[in-house]
């Protein structure tokens, strides 16, 4: 309870925008399968920013990826909503609610950077007249100027590109959105922005956002902190302090859960 009786939930509704519930995936490979996540059980709240953290290899991209719908949990259920993502049109809500900022982000080459993010905001709905108005300004969020917005994707550097990516995502509107590495390819200056510009997101417009990263940066700034290891998603740490509080606890003080 706060200090004047109400609930430190950190909602802005009743209900978690994401649950997962006792999530498993198992890749299958020619050879032994590989078990990417194991009972991941947790909450993720409109409203809130999340890094999730973790080794390499134990599973962050991994549950971004379920938790985009691009596939299934082996076991166990995500809900958005409250609806299973197994029982929702997963194309349609990939489109509409899911923002997806990814390590690889394949922007069209042939087409200019304001471009791309028209064509994604085509897909979604946006209307004819405009357009290039609402993307050049997605753009300018992401540190894009109207000049370098008419170059095409090829004669952009990577960070450019990467921040192109990211208005893109940002085009339909999602109210989930999920970022692998997006600070990865970017100087120390336009990480920060990013990972300002993904803070903004969550707290004025809404958005529930998850961010995979190595970075302490990211995680300082993020609500709280979710480690992942060996496909266990440890409980989230609550940030109450001041930046960098949270992220070593996380590491170093959550007991690893008992071996299945
Ligand atoms: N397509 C795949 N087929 C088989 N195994 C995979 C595949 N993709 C990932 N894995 C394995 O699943 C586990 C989790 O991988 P994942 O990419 O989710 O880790 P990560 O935490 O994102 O790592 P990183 O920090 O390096 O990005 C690893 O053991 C990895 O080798
Ligand atoms: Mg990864």
């Amino acid at each position: 309870m706060g200090q004047n009786g109400t609930v430190d939930t950190p909602a802005t509704g009743p209900n978690a925008l994401v649950e997962l519930d006792q999530v498993a995936y198992t890749y299958r490979t020619s050879g032994p399968p590989v078990p990417a996540i194991r009972r991941a059980t947790g909450a993720f709240w409109a409203g809130r920013v999340y890094a999730l953290t973790g080794r390499s290899g134990s599973g962050k991209s991994t549950l971004l990826t379920l938790l985009a719908g691009l596939d299934l949990p082996t076991s166990g259920e995500i809900r958005f909503d409250g609806v299973s993502l197994s029982r929702l049109d997963r194309d349609r809500y990939r489109r509409h609610q899911v923002g997806l900022i990814f390590q690889a982000f394949h922007l069209l080459p042939q087409l200019t950077a304001a471009e791309n993010v028209m064509l994604a905001g085509e897909i979604s709905g946006w209307p004819a007249r405009g357009r290039m108005q609402r993307a050049l300004e997605l753009l300018e969020r992401v540190g894009i100027d109207g000049t370098t917005a008419r170059r095409r994707g090829l004669r952009l550097s990577g960070g450019e590109q990467q921040r192109v990516a990211m208005a893109r995502a940002l085009a339909p509107g999602p109210r989930l959105v999920l970022a692998d590495e997006p600070t990865g390819n970017l100087d120390h200056e336009t990480g920060e922005g990013i990972t300002r510009l993904l803070g903004e997101l969550a707290h004025r417009d809404g958005c529930c956002v998850v961010i995979a990263s190595h970075s302490h940066a990211v995680a300082s700034r993020a609500d709280e902190v979710w480690v992942m290891r060996d496909g266990h998603l440890l409980p989230a740490t609550t940030k109450v302090a001041g930046p960098a509080a949270g992220v070593a606890d996380a590491a170093n003080e959550v007991a690893p859960p008992a071996d299945e």
